[in-house]
C-alpha cells in the first residue's frame, strides 16, 4: 500500500505544493513585517498535508482520526492560550520531546511489525535501507526525547539550571556515540531485537549526558539545536512512513534549526561543535555571585529619567526579559514617540539573546507597532553607544554586563553584550538591587558614575516617566 501511495503522483504533487508553502512560510518569518504572511502559508501547506496524508493512509477509522485530533488540538489550544511569552522557552523544548518520543514510537511500530508499513521482504526479513533509517531514526528521536525533557526541567526551574559535568564526560559522550553508531551498522547484519533496544535505551542515555552539563545561560542555543535534532527525527519518520511531506518538513525544520543555533553560537561567542557534543561552557558555575547591594550606587525618579531623556539628541533603548515579564512594550512604544517629539533619535537596541526565545524582543516591539526602522540588532548598533547621551536599559540585564568581556570565571564569559556603558548616561529599570538576571550574577554596570538606577515594575516606571514627559 504504501508503495502504491508514494507513486501516486497526485499524492507527490499536494506534498510538493506543501513542501513549497513551507518554504515560503520560512521565507515570510526570516522579517517581522512578513510574518504574519509566512505564518499563513505554513497554515495552508501544513493543511494540505494533512488532508492528503488522511485521504490516502487507510489504517484507521475517520471517527479513531477525528477523536485524535480533537484530543491533539483540544491540548494545543488550551496549551497556546494559558502559557505565558515567557514560558515560551519550556513549552518549545516540551513539543521537542513529543517529536522525539513520536519518532521512537514510530521506528518500534515499524520494527515490531515491518510487514504493515511495506518494509520487509518476502521471508519477513526488514529491508537494509529501512534498517538504517529506522536505526536513525529512533537514534535522533530519543536522543531529542531526552535531551529535550532535560532543557524542560532546567528552563521550567523544576532542575537546578547549574552545569552537573561528570568526570570523563566527553569519553563517555564520545564512546556512547560510537557505540549506537556501531550497533546501527551492526543491525544491517542482524534484526534482533536486543540490537534495536540497545540502540534506543543509549540514545536516550546519551540525550541525558549531553543537556546535563550545560549552565542555563547557554540554554538558547541548546534549545534551538534540539529544535533542530527534532526536524532530523521527524524526516527519520518520514522515511518509515514513505511521507515525503514528512521528509521535507523534518529536512527545513532541521536545517533551519542547525543555521539558528549557529547563528546563536556566534551571538554567545561558543563553539557550534562543543554545542553538538555537549557540555559547553560547563566548567564555569551558573548562578554564582548574587547581587552585591552594598556597593554604592544612585537612585533616580521618574521625573529625572525625563528631563535627561528629553534633553538628549540620542536615546538608546535597550529592552529585555524584564520589560516581557511587566509587558511595558506599548507604554515604552509611548515613551519613544514622546521622546521623538520632543525632537529626540530614539533607537532601540536587541541583543539576539535577550529575554528567553530568540526574537522575544522584536516581536514584543512589533505588537507595540514599534517602527522597524528605529529597532538594531547587536552588531549594527553597538558602536553608537559611545555616541549617545542616554542608554535607557529597561529589564535587560545579563546583556548589558561587561563581565562577559572581563571574567572568565563569569557564565556568561564570552559573550557579546551592548556595550551601555559607553552612553553618557545609563538608565537601569528594574525592581530591585538584589534581583539577578538569568544567569544569577551581579552587574557591574548598576555601580558605575554614569549609571541612574530606577527601581519599580517596567511598565510602571515606563508610564510615570510618559506623565512626566507630558
Ligand atoms: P536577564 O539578564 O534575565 O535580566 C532580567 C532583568 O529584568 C533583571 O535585572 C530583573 O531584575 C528585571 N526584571 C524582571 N522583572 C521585571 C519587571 N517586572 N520590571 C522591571 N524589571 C524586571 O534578561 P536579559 O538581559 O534579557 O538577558 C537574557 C538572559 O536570558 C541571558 O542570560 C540569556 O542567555 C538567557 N536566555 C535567553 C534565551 C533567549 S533565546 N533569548 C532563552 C533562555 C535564556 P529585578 O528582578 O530586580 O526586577
Amino acid at each position: 500500500m504504501h508503495e502504491a501511495i508514494a507513486a501516486n503522483p497526485w499524492v507527490s504533487l499536494a506534498y510538493l505544493i506543501s513542501g513549497v508553502l513551507f518554504i515560503l512560510a520560512l521565507r515570510g518569518l526570516s522579517s517581522p513585517a512578513s510574518s504574519r504572511r509566512g505564518n499563513n502559508f505554513g497554515i495552508v501547506g501544513m493543511g494540505i498535508a494533512v488532508v492528503t496524508t488522511l485521504l490516502t493512509h487507510f489504517n484507521a477509522t475517520i471517527v479513531e482520526i477525528v477523536i485524535a485530533i480533537a484530543i491533539g488540538a483540544g491540548i494545543g489550544l488550551v496549551t497556546a492560550r494559558k502559557i505565558a511569552m515567557t514560558a515560551m522557552p519550556q513549552l518549545v523544548a516540551a513539543f521537542h520531546s513529543l517529536v522525539g518520543l513520536a519518532a521512537v514510537l514510530v521506528a518500534a511500530a515499524a520494527y515490531l511489525n515491518p510487514q504493515a508499513f511495506g518494509i520487509a521482504d518476502a521471508a519477513g526479513q526488514i529491508l537494509a535501507v529501512s534498517r538504517i533509517e529506522m536505526g536513525l531514526g529512533v537514534a535522533i528521536g530519543a536522543i531529542t526525547f531526552s535531551g529535550s525533557v532535560i532543557a524542560f526541567l532546567k528552563l521550567n526551574g523544576n532542575m537546578s539550571g547549574k552545569p552537573i559535568t561528570l568526570p570523563a564526560r566527553h569519553v563517555i559522550n564520545l564512546g556512547t556515540l560510537a557505540a549506537i553508531l556501531g550497533l546501527i551498522a551492526y543491525f544491517l547484519t542482524d534484526q534482533s531485537p536486543w540490537v534495536f533496544w540497545t540502540v534506543t535505551a543509549l540514545s536516550f542515555l546519551i540525550g541525558f549526558l549531553l543537556i546535563i552539563p550545560i549552565g542555563g545561560a547557554d540554554m538558547p542555543v541548546v534549545v534551538s539545536m534540539l529544535n533542530s535534532y527534532s526536524g532530523w527525527a521527524a524526516a527519520a519518520m518520514g522515511f518509515t512512513l514513505h511521507n515525503t511531506a514528512m521528509i521535507i518538513t523534518g529536512a527545513l525544520v532541521g536545517s533551519s534549526g542547525a543555521i539558528l543555533s549557529y547563528i546563536m553560537c556566534r551571538a554567545m561567542n561558543r563553539s557550534f561543535i562543543s554545542v553538538i557534543a555537549g557540555g559547553f561552557g560547563g566548567d564555569s558555575a551558573g548562578g554564582a555571585a548574587a547581587a552585591a547591594t552594598d556597593r554604592p550606587w544612585k537612585r533616580g525618579s521618574s521625573e529625572d529619567a525625563a528631563f535627561l531623556m528629553s534633553q538628549a539628541e540620542q536615546v538608546i533603548i535597550v529592552p529585555g526579559y524584564g520589560m516581557a515579564v511587566a509587558q511595558a512594550q506599548h507604554a515604552l512604544r509611548e515613551m519613544g514617540d514622546k521622546l521623538k517629539e520632543h525632537g529626540v533619535t530614539v533607537k532601540y537596541a536587541i541583543h539576539p539573546v535577550a529575554g528567553r526565545m530568540p526574537g522575544h524582543m522584536n516581536v514584543l516591539l512589533a505588537e507595540a507597532n514599534v517602527p522597524y526602522d528605529d529597532v538594531f540588532e547587536l552588531e549594527d548598533i553597538n558602536s553608537e553607544f559611545a555616541r549617545s547621551d542616554v542608554a535607557f536599559v529597561i529589564g535587560a540585564n545579563d546583556v548589558t554586563n561587561p563581565a562577559a568581556k572581563t571574567d572568565k570565571s563569569s557564565p556568561i564569559y564570552g559573550m557579546p553584550i551592548l556595550d551601555v556603558e559607553k552612553a553618557k548616561t545609563v538608565l537601569f529599570v528594574k525592581r530591585s538591587m538584589g534581583g539577578v538576571g538569568y544567569a544569577g550574577v551581579d552587574n557591574d554596570v548598576f555601580y558605575r558614575d554614569n549609571t541612574m538606577m530606577l527601581l519599580a515594575d517596567a511598565k510602571k516606571m515606563v508610564e510615570e516617566i510618559v506623565k512626566s514627559l507630558d
